[in-house]
């Protein structure tokens, strides 16, 4: 009995030495769509188990494009209890808002010291979201990535789920760090990204030739709390292709193949079995059952968020709570990349 006690003790500690360590963060920059829950948050919550998790609000970066101040706490408040109601549970990580860590903001002038500017005006975000906001292309719209890479390795994340639109930042973080190791000695590990298999990238349901972006609040995306009218509203004028067949190819049939990763992820069947399931139905029936499929499963979590939203000083409590144990690695980090450079 005794043996088998140790023996269990032994596993339970051996598990949580072996787990990853894992940083990812959301902008709260108004309600999320399910792009940002298939391509992150999704991901998040079946990890959450068996990795060592830190899930963010990252605020300072949703400050970097034009914003209302007056909204901003309520928007916090909002992607934090959405977290929460896609299942993110604070005593299986740690959950909080990035301003709360001063260190983020301490990390990224240091790092922003090692990186060429030429890198960051090269970065797609940079170059996309200058074109939306020509009259107000800021320093800090510039220096996000560094902020994001900062973000990442204050906390020695071994790795970074994120949709595929993330991954340049990704790659700029890690040769950030190995520039870093090799200039001042090692400082930093080295993270990878977590990019799902499938819906890396959700198109817009109104252009499928484009990405579903948070900006598209017209038909291109579905919101995680949209009403269900909406939804089948939006599903029902997807544009698609002059075809009749509900086949997957990327290439040729961008709409529907969009709606079958949409389908596929959230009914958890494989697109194979999708297409014989509809094998000889229209794109009617098919965008119907599509629409009917995501409003039954996002109604939990919509239903969740209306029970946490009764409850704001414990969301509020959770976040200083998560953002305590946080600031205590970050603190470390900054200790040995300060004296690694020099200072104090
Ligand atoms: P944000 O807030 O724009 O998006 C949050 C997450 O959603 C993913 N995503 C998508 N995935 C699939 N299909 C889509 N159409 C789609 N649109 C967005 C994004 O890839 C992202 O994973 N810079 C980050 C926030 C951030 C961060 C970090 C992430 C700041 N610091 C540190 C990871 C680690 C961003 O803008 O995400």
């Amino acid at each position: 009995m005794e043996n088998c006690i140790l023996i269990c003790y032994y596993l339970v500690i051996n598990t949580k030495l072996e787990s990853m360590k894992i940083f990812s963060g959301i902008r709260p920059t108004g309600d999320i769509h399910i792009g940002n829950y298939i391509g992150s948050l999704k991901r998040w919550v079946e990890i959450q188990d068996e990795e060592d998790c830190i899930f963010c609000v990252v605020d300072w970066h949703a400050i970097t494009t034009p914003y209302e101040a007056k909204t901003l706490q309520k928007n916090i408040f909002d992607l934090a209890t959405t977290y929460l109601a896609a299942g993110i549970d604070p005593n299986k990580c740690t959950y909080f808002v990035q301003s709360q860590v001063k260190e983020h903001a301490e990390l990224a002038w240091l790092l922003g010291t090692t990186i060429p500017v030429g890198e960051l005006q090269r970065m797609t975000q940079f170059k996309d979201k200058s074109l939306k906001h020509k009259d107000n292309i800021t320093a800090g719209l510039l220096n996000y990535p560094i902020l994001m890479a900062a973000d990442i390795l204050l906390y020695n994340a071994e790795a970074v789920p994120i949709g595929k639109d993330q991954k340049q930042h990704l790659e700029l973080t890690r040769d950030t760090a190995e520039r870093f190791n090799s200039k001042y000695g090692n400082t930093f590990v080295i993270p990878e990204p977590i990019i799902p298999e499938q819906g890396a990238t959700i198109m817009s349901l109104s252009d499928p030739e484009k990405k579903m972006s948070k900006s598209d609040n017209g038909k291109g995306s579905i919101s995680l709390f949209e009403d269900p009218d909406s939804i089948m509203t939006k599903l029902m004028s997807a544009t698609t292709d002059s075809d009749k067949d509900i086949r997957f190819d990327a290439e040729n049939k961008k709409g529907i193949s969009n709606l079958l990763t949409i389908y596929s992820v959230f009914s958890k069947k494989s697109v194979k079995d999708i297409e014989n399931e509809f094998s000889g139905k229209g794109y009617g029936d098919f965008k119907k059952a599509t629409a009917e499929l995501l409003i039954e499963s996002l109604r939990p979590i919509r239903e969740k968020k209306k029970e946490y939203e009764k409850n704001p000083d414990y969301i509020w409590s959770e976040l200083e709570k998560g953002a305590n144990k946080a600031r205590k690695i970050a603190e470390e980090t900054m200790k040995k990349a300060r004296v690694n450079m020099g200072l104090k």
